[in-house]
């Protein structure tokens, strides 16, 4: 569906207050500016940090991964002096889309967004295109058309499960009854780490996937979708791929509950690489987590400020990422900074 622009002044200021926008827009004039007697012959000055307008469309608040993400790109634009126009999608994909046209409407320089799923954005993406507006996947790419968008800065999700995958042979000795929560569905890192995961498994004939479920990403969904696996297949379950940390940490409580012993009778890898997975794993609780790193304020501005001056960026600039274990666990927490 096509929102026309009165129809996005009208609604714009109670939903950017809804969500958390970090400045208020200008509202179009209705009477355009005049235009220059002649074109300038000079070529265009380029633009600096605190000449940049960026609207970015954040996911939500799922989990602590999430929230260190968002710090990262307000405190990196407050730095640097970027005009950012931030919007929460609280993971509604229509948000979003809303999101985008908002940013069209305000004529910013790039749109940054983390596409909370891959498919169904319809035209918006063209529609920035249209406009001449920059897009940069940041985090989570969506299923678009390579002209769609000039970069994608972000973890490999496939290469994140394939770790987890990795770490779990080698926790349990090749022999495992896995129970997995997953992600969001639809999602970027839900599909990806899947896949990483079982590419994997494939030479490991006595490691088997018995349940899979959605999570959504959060420590309450990890919980209860974990409390239902155990009334379901119990003592069977000898290993958890939880997708995310926070997942991980609902299934770590629900093992409990049940009188097991995670880390012990349950072996569990997840992915993050949060503080509290480094506490878990200090406390014996969690066997590994695969880091996925959200600190990407930095390196999001230094691509818009290149692409909005026209100069060339990579299609793709991936993050370097570990994976950690307990034994080295207690040394390295003081460091972690999400
Ligand atoms: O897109 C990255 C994923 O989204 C993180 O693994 C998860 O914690 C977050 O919600």
């Amino acid at each position: 569906m096509k929102i026309s622009l009165p129809l996005i002044s009208a609604g714009l200021a109670l939903l950017l207050l809804a969500q958390g926008c970090a400045r208020p827009p200008a509202i179009a004039s209705a009477t355009p500016p005049p235009a220059p007697a002649f074109a300038s012959p000079s070529p265009r000055p380029k633009k600096t940090y605190k000449d940049l307008v960026v609207g970015f469309s954040q996911i939500g608040s799922e989990s602590e991964w999430r929230t260190a993400d968002t710090i990262s790109i307000k405190q990196e634009a407050a730095r640097l002096g970027v005009d950012l126009i931030f919007m929460d999608a609280q993971q509604e994909q229509e948000n979003q889309i809303l999101a985008i046209r908002t940013f069209i409407a305000e004529k910013v320089d790039v749109i940054g967004i983390s596409a909370v799923v891959e498919t169904g954005w319809g035209d918006v993406f063209q529609e920035a295109k249209a406009a001449g507006i920059p897009i940069i996947f940041v985090d989570r790419l969506a299923d678009v058309a390579g002209d769609e968008y000039v970069t994608y800065l972000g973890s490999d999700f496939l290469e994140e499960g394939r770790k987890a995958a990795r770490a779990m042979v080698g926790l349990t000795g090749g022999q495992a009854e896995i129970v997995e929560l997953s992600g969001t569905i639809d999602s970027a890192p839900a599909v990806d780490r899947s896949n990483g995961f079982r590419q994997i498994l494939q030479d490991y004939p006595g490691m088997q996937i018995i349940d899979s479920e959605s999570g959504d990403f959060t420590r309450a969904r990890g919980l209860e979708v974990m409390r239902t696996m155990l009334q379901k297949h119990g003592r069977s379950i000898t290993a958890v791929f939880a997708q995310n940390d926070d997942m991980g940490l609902g299934a770590i409580q629900a093992i409990q509950e049940y009188g097991l012993k995670p880390g012990v009778d349950i072996k569990i890898v997840s992915v993050d690489a949060e503080k509290e997975a480094f506490e878990a794993m200090i406390a014996g609780t969690l066997n590994a987590t695969v880091e996925c790193n959200p600190l990407l304020g930095p390196q999001f501005f230094d691509l818009a400020l290149k692409v909005a001056n026209g100069e060339p960026v990579p299609k793709r600039v991936p993050s370097i990422e570990g994976v950690f274990y307990p034994g080295n666990a207690a040394q390295i927490l003081p460091t972690r900074k999400y």
